[in-house]
């Protein structure tokens, strides 16, 4: 569904602007592995469009797999404390796992995810993100990728969601206070 939608208070990234960056992530993700197996690892929800286009962008051969977590804590504050909803199906001890994420607030979920999947003995563990709101930050995290660094605002679309809602809308744009307050 086209962004051009009556709750969307500002356009933050269209969806033009969106495939013009996946194709240069695309690019610079391809040559940094073409000479290793990786498995991008999805983080459920919504994460979904991103990996649907990001990985079919790529020239190089890769294997998929999903996760679900969730952050324990009180609407939209994380707090850290993460729980896992649904597992990788496979091991990955010895692989090179990329996260890929559509957003990254705090930075808490990925904090700890990094370090989780470190534990379970990756080789190597590193992150491309669509969207960082560097001023919500309350860690710090190597990302190797970012899309948009966007403001702390309520954003939907492409993935990310206002209680389930907006999902499918195919840019990004910050939602109107009017539908939450
Ligand atoms: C979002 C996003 C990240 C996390 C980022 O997921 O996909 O996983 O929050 O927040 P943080 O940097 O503050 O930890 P969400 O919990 O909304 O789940 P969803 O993808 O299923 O909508």
């Amino acid at each position: 569904m086209q962004l051009n939608h009556p709750d969307i208070q500002e356009v933050l990234v269209t969806a033009d602007q969106i495939q013009e960056r996946v194709a240069e992530l695309a690019t610079e993700i391809s040559e940094f592995y073409k000479d290793k197996e990786v498995l991008l690892l999805g983080i459920l929800k919504g994460a979904v469009p991103f990996m649907a286009d990001i990985s079919r962008a790529l020239s190089i051969p890769v294997l998929q797999d999903w996760m679900a977590v969730s952050s324990y804590g009180s609407g939209t504050v994380s707090s850290g404390v993460v729980r896992i909803l649904k597992d990788l199906d496979a091991d990955i001890k010895d692989r090179h796992v990329l996260i890929v994420e559509d957003i990254i607030d705090s930075g808490l979920t990925l904090s700890w995810l990094t370090s989780n999947l470190k534990a379970r003995g990756a080789a190597s563990v590193e992150i491309v993100t669509l969207l960082r709101k560097p001023e919500a930050a309350k860690v710090r995290i190597a990302v190797r990728w970012v899309g948009f660094d966007i403001p702390n605002a309520f954003v939907v679309g492409y993935g990310l969601d206002y209680n389930e809602h907006y999902r499918s809308l195919d840019g990004v744009g910050i939602l109107s206070p009017s539908v939450y307050e």
